[in-house]
């Protein structure tokens, strides 16, 4: 079995919307986990605005999650030209990791100082060449911030991907395994096909919606490629 934990929407900051003791609280949680998990996949917004403070403070809080973490930007990830402190304290801003067992490509979809999020021409020919040179048993993980799908109780739908339609298509041609999202503060998993389309909410951002409250995603792949998403709770 492979275990992804998705943490997302963790708008870490010294003083803006984070809620520090939810963040702890996620992390020991990740790290008491039985089984363990290979990886942890952050879907955007790690820090609120990101000026350096916050992108230091981050780097500092994420030492506290034991498996690796890999990280997509979100759109507050590149407010006030974060993305270049992305760039150089957390990584590249989109890049492929293969672990073997999965391929992840994790994208950038917001461009700086804006809400909305897309991917592009260039990146979904990009991901179309590179599903098509896949062999087919690796199970194939697309992460992006924005929502792919629109979400319930996320009030007016103003930030799905703006290219949804065709990226959707593309995901569902080449029967992705796995989208992970954030953004919305909302969960949600559904599935088309053989895809599991799932997007998480906030791990400790004070914007919870109603009593959605905090929570993050632990997904388990089976050795014949089943997926199965469970939510963790990080209130009880
Ligand atoms: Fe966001």
């Amino acid at each position: 079995m492979y275990r992804i934990v998705q943490i997302s929407d963790t708008h870490i900051s010294r003083y803006g919307q984070f809620v520090e003791e939810m963040f702890d609280k996620a992390a020991k949680r990740i790290n008491e986990l039985d089984p363990a998990p290979d990886i942890v996949v952050h879907t955007g917004d790690l820090t609120d605005t990101g000026v350096l403070a916050d992108y230091e403070f981050a780097i500092q809080k994420l030492k506290a999650i034991d498996p690796k973490v890999i990280v997509a930007p979100g759109n507050h990830d590149e407010r006030n030209y974060g993305q270049s402190l992305f760039r150089e304290l957390v990584g590249p801003l989109e890049y492929e990791f293969d672990s073997g067992r999965c391929m992840f490509f994790m994208m950038n979809s917001p461009e700086p100082d804006r809400d909305e999020g897309r991917l592009g021409r260039r990146r979904q020919t990009y991901l179309e060449e590179r599903f098509k040179a896949l062999p087919s048993n690796k199970v194939k993980v697309v992460a992006f911030h924005h929502h792919l799908i629109p979400v319930p109780h996320a009030g007016r739908e103003m930030n799905v991907l703006e290219d949804a339609g065709d990226v959707l298509d593309l995901i569902l041609s080449y029967d992705v395994d796995l989208v992970l999202m954030g953004h919305r503060h909302v969960r949600r998993v559904l599935r088309i096909g053989r895809t599991f389309l799932v997007n998480a909410g906030t791990v400790s951002s004070i914007r919870t919606r109603g009593r959605l409250g905090h929570s993050l995603n632990i997904i388990d792949i089976d050795e014949h490629g089943e997926v199965k998403v469970q939510e963790l709770k990080l209130k009880e």
